[in-house]
C-alpha cells in the first residue's frame, strides 16, 4: 500500500492517466493530476474523488511545454499535500501523417510535450524527491520508441527520445533513492491523438493494464530496480 505516499501524474485527465491516478489512490496514495483543459481536469477529479474521498485528489492546470508551470504544479502539490513522493510523466501527444506532410507546429507540439516535458517534469521533481529521501519517476514511453511505423516518425522518435533520456537519468540519481524507469505500452484502448475508442478496440490493452503495471512498479523491493517494462496486448490482430 501507498498510504503516505504523494503521487503527481501528468495528463491524469483522461486515458492512460487518469486510471494510474484511480490506481494509485486505490492502492492508498494521495494524488495530483495535471492537464491542460481545466473542463476535462474538474470532470476527472470529480471521478476520482469518489475512490477514496476528495481530500486525496487535487488537480492543477499545467501544460508540461512550459517549465515554470510544471515547476509551480509541483510546488502546489507539495504545499498542498507535504512533498511529493512519485512522478508520473504520463502526459503525451501524437500526430501521425508522413513527414512530407507533417507540420512544423505538429513536429514541435510532439517534441516539446513528449519530450522536453518529460525533461521538465523530472528536472523540477529532483528536489522534491531528495526532499523525501528518494521516491520514483516512471516516464510513460510506447512500444514505438523501439519499433518505428510509416506516418509515426515524429512520434516514434519523441518516445525513443524518452528511453534514452529515462535510461541516463536512471543512473544519475539511483543513488541517492530516486527510482526511475520507463513504461512502454502497445496500443491500448484511449482517445490518444483525438481518435475515439470504438467496439473494434477490443483486443488493444485497457488502460489499467498500463496503470497496473506503474503501481508494481512502485510497490517492488527496493533492493531491485525494474527500469524498463514493454506491455502488449496479448492477441492482437494477425498479420499472417
Ligand atoms: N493510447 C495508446 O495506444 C498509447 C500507446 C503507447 C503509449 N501511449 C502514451 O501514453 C500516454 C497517455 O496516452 P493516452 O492514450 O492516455 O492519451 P489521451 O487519452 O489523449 O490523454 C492524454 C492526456 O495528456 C494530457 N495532455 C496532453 N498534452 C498536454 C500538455 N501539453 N500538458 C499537460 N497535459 C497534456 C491530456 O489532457 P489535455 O488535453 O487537457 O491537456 C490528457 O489528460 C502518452 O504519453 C502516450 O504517448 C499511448
Amino acid at each position: 500500500m501507498f498510504t503516505g505516499k504523494v503521487a503527481v501524474v501528468t495528463g491524469g485527465s483522461r486515458g492512460i492517466g487518469l486510471a494510474i491516478a484511480r490506481t494509485l489512490l486505490q492502492r492508498g496514495a494521495r494524488v495530483a493530476i495535471t492537464a491542460t483543459s481545466e473542463a476535462r481536469l474538474r470532470e476527472a477529479v470529480e471521478d476520482l474523488g469518489k475512490v477514496t474521498g476528495s481530500s486525496n485528489v487535487l488537480s492543477v492546470r499545467a501544460d508540461v511545454r512550459n517549465y515554470s508551470e510544471v515547476e509551480q504544479a509541483l510546488q502546489a502539490v507539495a504545499q498542498k499535500f507535504g512533498g511529493i513522493d512519485i512522478l508520473v510523466n504520463n502526459a503525451g501527444v501524437g500526430v501521425f501523417r508522413p513527414v512530407a506532410d507533417l507540420t512544423i507546429e505538429e513536429w514541435r507540439q510532439m517534441i516539446d510535450t513528449n519530450v522536453s516535458g518529460v525533461f521538465y517534469g523530472c528536472r523540477a521533481a529532483v528536489p522534491h524527491l531528495k526532499a523525501r529521501g528518494g521516491g520514483w519517476i516512471i516516464n510513460v514511453s510506447s512500444l514505438s520508441g523501439t519499433n518505428p511505423f510509416p506516418d509515426g516518425a515524429a512520434y516514434c522518435a519523441s518516445k525513443a527520445a524518452v528511453n534514452a533520456f529515462t535510461e541516463a537519468f536512471m543512473q544519475e540519481v539511483r543513488h541517492e533513492g530516486i527510482r526511475v524507469a520507463y513504461v512502454a505500452p502497445g496500443s491500448v484502448r484511449t482517445d490518444f491523438s483525438g481518435r475515439a475508442s470504438s467496439g473494434s478496440d477490443e483486443w488493444k490493452l485497457a488502460p489499467e493494464d498500463v496503470a497496473q503495471v506503474v503501481a508494481d512498479l512502485i510497490a517492488h523491493p527496493m533492493r531491485s530496480l525494474p527500469s524498463r517494462v514493454e506491455i502488449r496486448p496479448s492477441r492482437p490482430p494477425k498479420k499472417r
